[in-house]
């Protein structure tokens, strides 16, 4: 059945694994065979384009799911776009546009952060649309408008498929309410194609997992811009089941602080698939190699250096989070079984967090 393991010791593998397919299924879903999008209720488009301003609001994977969201919302529909925390949205809301519009991301639908946020939208009377895996869930049948990320259920605490569904949902969706001329269907064959073939390497990131973590305390994933954004989601994967204490930031940032931390020996994973910033960032990777660290570089073609640990298959730059979380989904499920960690279910942590 859908919800059983199968062949897999653990669900987090078998909901990687699943990535592909569920790209797949997205697309075909919310694009018919003339590339037209359906299955999305024009008011939802209208709804976004008569604002002025839109408020993704999440938490967890799914607010890290918001920050890539937002590029293609503010690049394809031109709408400022501000992405929240729920636990903070709902006791210091910030001062709003006049016409705000509000998207929630969630894998359950029933995060109470987030509910709490919607009730106040709710009452202010502003619109909003919910974007989440389990449909019929409180946060899908209270809001305005709802759109499934069809990824199937998701068991593993360490949220995988939901994380690229959720892209892929704020793609077409950002596509479709604004005038992008990205033939977003083809990339997202493509997008689900290197997806596949990264998945079928996954031993190399056992190996990558096994020689800069083990015996490690502490690591960092660094990037800038798209890389920034998947950074936070790389840390929290490695961190949340692993236990290696990790932080995620933007690069830029290493110089005004962080920097300190590094040891001899402390894995530094940098992710580089930006071509605007990518000089910057192999700066970066230097002015930590000088102190010391294993910098473990994720590439893309593009951009890749001999050396470079791995190397991205190459889809449209503004797509290469959907590539580039899974090393570090992979990294974080093989640092943990090294450990002879439950990936499955870490300690103090809940799939769903319904109390707030
Ligand atoms: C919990 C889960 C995370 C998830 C977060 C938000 O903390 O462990 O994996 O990202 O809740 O949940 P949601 O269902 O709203 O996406």
């Amino acid at each position: 059945s859908e919800t059983d393991k199968g062949v897999y010791p653990y669900y987090m593998l078998k909901e990687v694994d699943e990535q592909a397919i569920v790209a797949r299924t997205l697309s075909q879903h919310y694009f018919d065979d003339d590339n037209q999008i359906q299955n999305i209720d024009p008011a939802i488009i209208e709804a976004i384009q008569s604002a002025d301003r839109l408020y993704i609001v999440a938490a967890g994977t799914s607010y890290h799911a918001g920050l890539v969201g937002k590029r293609y919302f503010e690049q394809w529909t031109g709408k400022p776009t501000e992405v929240h925390i729920s636990s903070e949205f709902a006791y210091d809301q910030p001062l709003l546009s006049d016409k705000p519009f509000f998207i929630f991301l969630s894998q359950s639908g029933e995060t109470a952060d987030s509910r709490e946020v919607l009730d106040n939208v709710i009452k202010q009377g502003f619109g909003s649309l919910t974007i989440a895996n389990v449909m019929n869930s409180t946060l899908t049948r209270e809001a305005d408008f709802a759109l499934p990320l069809l990824a199937g259920p998701e068991i593993a605490v360490a949220s995988t498929k939901a994380y690229t569904a959720q892209i892929i949902v704020e793609a077409i969706l950002a596509h479709a309410a604004g005038n992008s001329t990205l033939d977003l269907k083809h990339e997202l064959a493509k997008v689900a194609v290197e997806m596949q073939v990264i998945i079928d390497q996954k031993e190399v990131f056992k190996t990558i997992a096994e020689s800069a973590l083990r015996d490690r305390r502490s690591a960092f994933y660094i990037g800038r811009g798209l890389d920034a954004a998947v950074a936070v989601e790389a840390a929290l994967k490695l961190k949340e089941i692993s236990y290696v204490q990790t932080e995620g930031f933007a690069a830029g940032e290493l110089k005004h602080g962080t920097i300190s931390l590094i040891e001899e020996g402390t894995p530094v994973f940098a992710l580089l698939t930006q071509t605007k910033t990518a000089g910057l960032v192999r700066g970066e990777i230097a002015q930590v190699t000088a102190r010391g660290a294993n910098a473990v570089i994720i590439s893309s073609k593009a951009l890749a250096k001999a050396g470079d640990a791995y190397v991205l298959p190459e889809v449209n730059e503004l797509l290469m989070p959907l590539l580039t979380v899974i090393p570090a989904q992979l990294i974080a499920y093989y640092a943990t079984l090294d450990r002879g960690l439950d990936v499955d279910r870490p300690r103090n942590l809940a799939k769903s967090v319904t109390v707030q």
